[in-house]
């Protein structure tokens, strides 16, 4: 899709980190954007802070019934929308999976896995309807390779991921509706202590990320060109190729195939 004939973004967990450079990016395009956040507070400073072109909507991606106001809110002031970004997400929760508190395993999936599903549900049939859009979902890196001890309910919420913008994809294609998962390696974001604040499970209780090679602003430039080249998978991190060359040198061998 071209990205400056898009008139309306809508991106969940746009308060903060890569959701915010994403909606920066849309914005610098001439989109207007409607962000959607659980941290009210956050939200609030953004929308000081961005003026004319964006709105904030306090939602849950838990919540279907706050998805549905959402909509009818954000598309009362903005138009259709026409890119869905499903970005809002929480960290893993540092546990093992023989030891793992079952409610923070429930959690992890229903924000990160169940939240994507909700965003889909709510917008991909209009889309359809229209023959336009383009649906963003934020997955991982651990989404694409089998991650380190500690990170198995959110790389399992990350393979599903994964896998719904794959099934999407297809199921749009003949629609003129896009379909992209975004897959990045570690950003410097608040992921650890935002998880933290909203109640969340993490490894080390909520520490601040140390800073790393690619910034949430460069992501979200390269979720717009992703969106304009209808990429299937936007990888910010080519460099960590390492751990899904592993994982498919695995199951090649399986099927008695070389890379
Ligand atoms: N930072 C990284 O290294 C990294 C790497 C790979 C994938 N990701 C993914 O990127 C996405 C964005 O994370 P980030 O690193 O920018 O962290 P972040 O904490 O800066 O942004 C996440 C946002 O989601 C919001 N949020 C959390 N739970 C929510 C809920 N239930 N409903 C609505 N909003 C909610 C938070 O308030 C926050 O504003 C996540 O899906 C994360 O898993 C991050």
């Amino acid at each position: 899709m071209n990205v400056s004939e898009a008139r309306h973004a809508f991106i969940t967990g746009g308060a903060s980190g890569i959701g915010l450079g994403i909606a920066e990016a849309l914005a610098a395009r001439g989109v207007q954007v409607t962000i959607a956040d659980a941290n009210e507070e956050t939200l609030a400073a953004v929308l000081v802070s961005h003026g004319d072109g964006w709105r904030g909507v306090v939602l849950d991606v838990r919540d279907r019934a706050g998805w549905a106001r959402a909509k009818a809110e954000a598309e009362a002031a903005f138009g259709p929308v026409d890119i869905v970004v499903n970005n809002a997400g929480i960290a893993p929760n540092g546990q093992t999976f023989a030891d793992m508190n079952p409610d923070s395993f429930d959690r992890i999936i229903a924000i990160n896995l169940t939240g994507v599903f909700n965003g889909v549900h709510t917008f991909a049939a209009d889309m359809r309807d229209r023959g336009r859009g383009h649906v963003v979902n934020t997955a991982s890196m651990a989404g694409l390779a089998t991650s380190v001890a500690g990170t198995g309910a959110y790389s399992a919420a990350k393979f599903g991921v994964v896998s719904i913008s794959e099934t999407l994809r297809g199921e749009l294609a003949e629609n003129g509706v896009g379909v992209s998962v975004l897959c990045p390696g570690y950003v410097q974001t608040g992921l650890s202590l935002n998880t933290a604040r909203l109640g969340g499970e993490t490894r080390g209780g909520g520490l601040a990320m140390p800073p790393s090679d690619i910034s949430p602003e460069q992501v979200g430039d390269m979720v717009v060109r992703g969106i304009e080249a209808n990429d299937l998978y936007i990888i910010s991190h080519p460099h960590n190729w390492s751990g899904v060359e592993k994982r498919i040198r695995g199951l090649l061998a399986a099927f008695g195939q070389d890379l």
